[in-house]
This record gives structure tokens, C-alpha cells and sequence, in this order.
């Protein structure tokens, strides 16, 4: 939906956003878990935002691997917060395109005048996905607990085979394909002919980039600091992937993880395992006027798209960029800011090399012109997800509020937000200042 068709006051808002430190899987959030994270950047941001509770109305929140202990995350994030108990709420997943799902629903639902003031984002805890027993053993447990006697449960467990007893992690692998990401990002590399030395170029500026956004104080004011349990007596208070002492020397070193003979991806040029929320406070233009807030920008259009996985797994956001233009009225020009997620430096480079390429246009999107090169200056200016980290649900609020501040830095007016996602899904998001 472009402005031209919205009712007016409808237009939605973002007037807030924050996030926990993203931190590598099993160190400081260890014994956190995504509902813990969730919660704890939901209640800072609802009492930084100097917002009276009962003026929201809504809460849309995900988790992309969630937990069987907690069914629907959204609407813990209204019980474990300060926010009245009537507040409505739903969880959404869209892969690692989670929280941006989550902000459109909530513009969605905005624009519709179904709600006024919502909560959108997302948390992951990596390090407390659930680990399933295998069939044979879950059939095994469920026969015992049926048992009559002893020598019941004996026979029925004396079935089971040392190899029933491993642990199932959840699957990363992509049904469709049986290939991991990383496997994928590996075959779209080769097949566009994107190089180690480019990928590791990418990765290096992404890392030099986060490194140089908090020493410039610009990531302070929307990374809350959380004290590590179990005995709270140190606090998280910055990413802790972000290294300012890389060197494409250091990164020419590392070995390639996912094709070990011929491959180009490390664990240097790919997003790592992270645990992490982020959260923002999504208003129509009625309640920021009704309320006096400063928003820091609006959703003015958004896309999605998908492709056969068996294509190229990551290359969505090349296919949903173009519609997501299209639907707010812009160019690729038109961007002051482009904010590309960074699942693997491979993933990011192949799209890039596809919104610059005519003969994708063509064949592809059936488009006469490519949508055009992007300005490296213009492109991920604080880093991304390789250097920040990348708790899938919580990436796209993370994307969101880094740059629509930037935006304001900058005095900007556009920026253009891309996530690939598992499934060969696509995302893209217009955002605009004024
Ligand atoms: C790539 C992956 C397998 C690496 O995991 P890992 O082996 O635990 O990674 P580590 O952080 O331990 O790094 C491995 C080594 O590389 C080094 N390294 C990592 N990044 C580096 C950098 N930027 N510069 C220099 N060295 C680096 C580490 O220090 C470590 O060295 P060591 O073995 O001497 O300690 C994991 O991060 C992964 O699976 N990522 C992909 C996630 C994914 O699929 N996401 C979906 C995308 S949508």
C-alpha cells in the first residue's frame, strides 16, 4: 500500500525502539530465554518511552525457533510486562524476516484503525532451542508411562537402540532442499562468482563499521544493558561479536565451514549464533499527535516474495525490492540509507550483483530495467548482522531502529530495509522520516 491510498491519521508510526545486547549463543544469555529476553527489552522500552501503559492497545511479537514450554510469546510479552492485563496480543514467524513481519502487522492493523499503539518485535534465545528426543524414544516414554508392571517397562525400553538415545536438535537444515544455510549461501557464492577476498571485504566493513558506531556513542541509545544471570553481578551492556581488531589477514585465515574443500564461507563472513530481543513502539499519526510524541520515522511500504528453494535459498530480498518501491512510489535512487541483513556476506553480495543486473530483471522479475546499483556509502553504515549478530526474530526491530536513527542523523528522508529468510522468503520495507 503506497500513502496516496491511506485514510488520514492512519499512516503508522515507529516513536521508539530498543534492544538487549546481541550476544554470541551460550555465553552471557545462557540461562536467558527468548521469553526472558523478550520481556525484559518489552518493560524498558514501555518505561523509556514515557508512554502511560494503558494507552497501547495491541502486542506483536515472534520467535522463529520456539519453545514448547511457551506457546505464544506475544502474549507473555503483554503478562510479564507492565502493560494491562487487556492488552491483546499474537505471535508471528516469518524466519529471520520475524520483527519485521511483526511491524508491518502492527502498520497493518494501524492503517485499518484497528489499533492505535502497539508493540512490534522479537526475541531468540539460540541457546535454549529445544532438543527433541528421537521417535523411538519419545514412543518408548509414552509406552512406559502406560506400563502395568516393571517388567513391562523393562521389555519396552530394553527395545531401544543406543542410537534412539541421541538428542534431535531443531532442523536448520531446509526441508525442501536438505541443504543448512550455509550450504545454500555456498552454491548462490559459486554460482554468481562471488569470491572469499569479496566476502571477506564485506565482513571486515561490517565489523569495522559496528565497532566504529559504538565508539561514536550512536548505538547507546537503543542497547539497553542487562544483568547476567545467574548471580547478576556483571552487566551486558554491548554486542560481544563485534570485533574492532579484525584484518582481512586474520579473516583470509579462518576455514571454510560448510564446504570444506572448495568452499568460501567462514565462520568470518557468516552471521553467527545469537542470542537476543529487540522491540519497538509502532503508533498511527493520531495517537503520536493525540500524545505529543516524536516519532523516528514511518513504515511507508513494505513487500514480500518468495523463490523455489531450489533456486537460490537467500535471494528474496532481490525479488522483493522492486515491489516494496514500487508500492511506496520510490527508486532505488530515492534511498538515503540501504539496510541489507547480512546472513552471509555471500547472501548479500549475490543480491547485490541481482538488483544491478538487467538480465535478472528480464528473466526473473519479467522487469525491463534492474532496479540499480547501491552505494556502498549508503549501505548497512553501523554494520550488520555478521558483525552485530543476528537473533533471528530480533534482527528486523534491530534494522529498523538503527537505521531510522541514522535517517535522523543524517537528516535523511528514505531508507530501504532487506531480510532474506528460510524458505527462499524475501522482505523489504520503505521507511521515511517526515
Ligand atoms: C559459521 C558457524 C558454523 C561458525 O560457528 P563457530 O565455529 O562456533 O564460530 P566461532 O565464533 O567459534 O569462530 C570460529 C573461529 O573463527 C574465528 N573468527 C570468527 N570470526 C572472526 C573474525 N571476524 N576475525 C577473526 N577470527 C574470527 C574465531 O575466533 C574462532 O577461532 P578459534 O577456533 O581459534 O577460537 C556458525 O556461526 C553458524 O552456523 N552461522 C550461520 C548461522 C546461520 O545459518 N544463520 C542463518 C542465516 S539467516
Amino acid at each position: 500500500m503506497s500513502n496516496g491510498s491511506l485514510p488520514p491519521g492512519r499512516r503508522a508510526a515507529v516513536v521508539a525502539g530498543l534492544r538487549t545486547p546481541f550476544v554470541k549463543a551460550g555465553t552471557d544469555f545462557k540461562d536467558l530465554s527468548a521469553v526472558d529476553l523478550g520481556a525484559l527489552v518489552v518493560n524498558e522500552l514501555v518505561a523509556r518511552s514515557g508512554i502511560a501503559p494503558k494507552e497501547f492497545d495491541s502486542v506483536v511479537f515472534g520467535q522463529v525457533i520456539p519453545s514448547p514450554l511457551v506457546m505464544l510469546i506475544g502474549r507473555e510479552m503483554v503478562l510479564r510486562s507492565q502493560l494491562p492485563r487487556g492488552v491483546q496480543a499474537h505471535t508471528v514467524s516469518r524466519a529471520c524476516a520475524t520483527s519485521i513481519q511483526a511491524t508491518t502487522d502492527a502498520a497493518d492493523q494501524i492503517r485499518l484503525g484497528h489499533s492505535d499503539l502497539a508493540i512490534a518485535g522479537g526475541a531468540e534465545s539460540v541457546s535454549d532451542a529445544p532438543i527433541f528426543a528421537s521417535r523411538p524414544l519419545a514412543q518408548a516414554l509414552v509406552e512406559v508411562s502406560r506400563a502395568k508392571n516393571l517388567a513391562d517397562r523393562v521389555k519396552i525400553l530394553a527395545r531401544l537402540r543406543p542410537r534412539d538415545l541421541t538428542p534431535v536438535p531443531p532442523a536448520l537444515k531446509e526441508p525442501t532442499t536438505g541443504l543448512t544455510m550455509g550450504e545454500s549461501a555456498e552454491i548462490m557464492a559459486q554460482r554468481n562468482g562471488i569470491s572469499r577476498q569479496a566476502q571477506d571485504e564485506l565482513a571486515l566493513q561490517s565489523h569495522l563499521r559496528a565497532a566504529a558506531a559504538w565508539e561514536a556513542g550512536k548505538l547507546d541509545g537503543e542497547v539497553m544493558k542487562v544483568p547476567i544471570p545467574p548471580d547478576y553481578d556483571a552487566v551486558s551492556s554491548r554486542d560481544n561479536i563485534v570485533r574492532r581488531d579484525t584484518t582481512l589477514e586474520a579473516l583470509a585465515q579462518l576455514r571454510p565451514v560448510f564446504d570444506r574443500r572448495y568452499g568460501t564461507i567462514t565462520a568470518g563472513n557468516a552471521s553467527p549464533l545469537t542470542d537476543g530481543a529487540a522491540a519497538l513502539v509502532v503508533a498511527s499519526e493520531e495517537k503520536v499527535k493525540a500524545l505529543g510524541l516524536t516519532p523516528l520515522g514511518y513504515v511507508r511500504a513494505y513487500a514480500y516474495a518468495a523463490l523455489d528453494p531450489r533456486d537460490q535459498l537467500l535471494q528474496g530480498p532481490a525479488y522483493a525490492a522492486p515491489v516494496a518501491l514500487d508500492r511506496a512510489g520510490l527508486r532505488l535512487a530515492d534511498m538515503d540509507l540501504v539496510d541489507m541483513h547480512e546472513a552471509f556476506a555471500a547472501q548479500v553480495l549475490s543480491n547485490l550483483k541481482a538488483f544491478a543486473s538487467r538480465t535478472f530483471a528480464q528473466e526473473k522479475l519479467g522487469r525491463p530495467e534492474p532496479l540499480g546499483e547501491v552505494d556502498p556509502a549508503k549501505l548497512n553504515v553501523n554494520g550488520g548482522s555478521i558483525a552485530l549478530g543476528h537473533p533471528f526474530a530480533a534482527t528486523g526491530a534491530r534494522m529498523i531502529v538503527q537505521t531510522l536513527r541514522e535517517l535522523g542523523r543524517r537528516k535523511g528522508q528514505f531508507a530501504l530495509l532487506t531480510v532474506c529468510a528460510a524458505g527462499a522468503l524475501g522482505a523489504a520495507l520503505v521507511l521515511e522520516r517526515e
